[in-house]
């Protein structure tokens, strides 16, 4: 055998491995994305649970799912529409879309955005009396990433029930504090709105619980000021003028 032949098969091999690898991991990839997907939606809805008090770990997510109604919120009017379908919106797209969001000038955008799509899901647990807990989708960048998660409200679309993220890139112990429960536990209980403005923020440190404005404070992320100011920003602007706040005012008014 020449040395040329030894080459040419070498080659041969090199390249007959690397098709059955590419095979092999792209149809992994086609096979798993079903069971991904699947997953992801699970994990959704797990944290919406989470955030409004009521996950157990002891039963399905589905079946505890079904206690909460998921709607779609024009954000331009405040008010339902039903010219969305929840179960194939896809918030995440419309807010890059040119035809599904619109433009925010730098003085709304806060939360550093740049777009705000104009409908947005929220998700409702109601009981005979009406509704009973509003949990309303957050995201907004922190120090190197955008944060995506849930707020739930009380029915008085006031007071904190929980806040969480389940999407993001900040440093785990620093900015990544913020999946700790013990920060999160410092959320129920909170007041967002002071005089119908949102006043609801993070400090620095530790909230001093017989200040004035302790009601309106929760503790910052130590060593992450800069990530605690990206969620006091997000936080704000969903339940601000530009986010959910007309929609709220609505829902408390009987009206939306
Ligand atoms: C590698 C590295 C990762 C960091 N990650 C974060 C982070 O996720 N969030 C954050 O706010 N600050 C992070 N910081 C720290 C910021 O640069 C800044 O020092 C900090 O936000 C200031 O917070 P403090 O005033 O509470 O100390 C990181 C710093 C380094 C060196």
């Amino acid at each position: 055998m020449s040395s040329k032949d030894g080459i040419g098969k070498v080659i041969g091999v090199a390249l007959a491995l690397c098709v059955v690898c590419s095979v092999v991991v792209s149809t992994a990839a086609v096979k798993l994305k079903p069971a991904q997907e699947v997953n992801k939606t699970r994990d959704l809805k797990r944290n919406i649970l989470q955030a409004a008090g009521l996950y157990d770990a002891s039963q399905s997510v589905e079946s505890q799912f079904e206690s909460i109604s998921t709607r779609v919120v024009d954000l331009r009017t405040g008010r339902f529409t039903d010219d969305i379908d929840p179960a194939s919106f896809d918030q995440r797209a419309a807010s890059k879309d040119p035809a599904g969001s619109a433009e925010l000038s730098d003085d709304q955008d806060v939360a550093k955005l740049s777009r705000r799509e104009h409908y947005s899901l929220v998700y409702l647990v109601e009981s005979d009396q009406g509704i009973d807990k509003i949990i309303l989708p957050i995201r907004g960048y922190g120090l190197w990433s955008t944060l995506y998660g849930f707020v739930a409200l009380e029915s008085d679309a006031n007071t904190i029930v929980g806040l969480g993220f389940y999407e993001h890139g900040e440093t785990p112990g620093l900015g990544g504090e913020v999946d700790n429960p013990r920060w999160k536990a410092f959320w129920p209980g909170k007041q967002v709105y002071k005089n119908e403005e949102v006043a609801i923020a993070l400090t620095k440190g530790a909230v001093d619980p017989a200040s004035a404005d302790a009601a309106w404070r929760v503790d910052g992320l130590s060593g992450a000021t800069l990530t605690s100011r990206g969620v006091t920003n997000l936080v704000q602007f969903w339940l601000g003028q530009d986010g959910f706040q007309p929609f709220l005012t609505h829902l408390k008014a009987g009206e939306a």
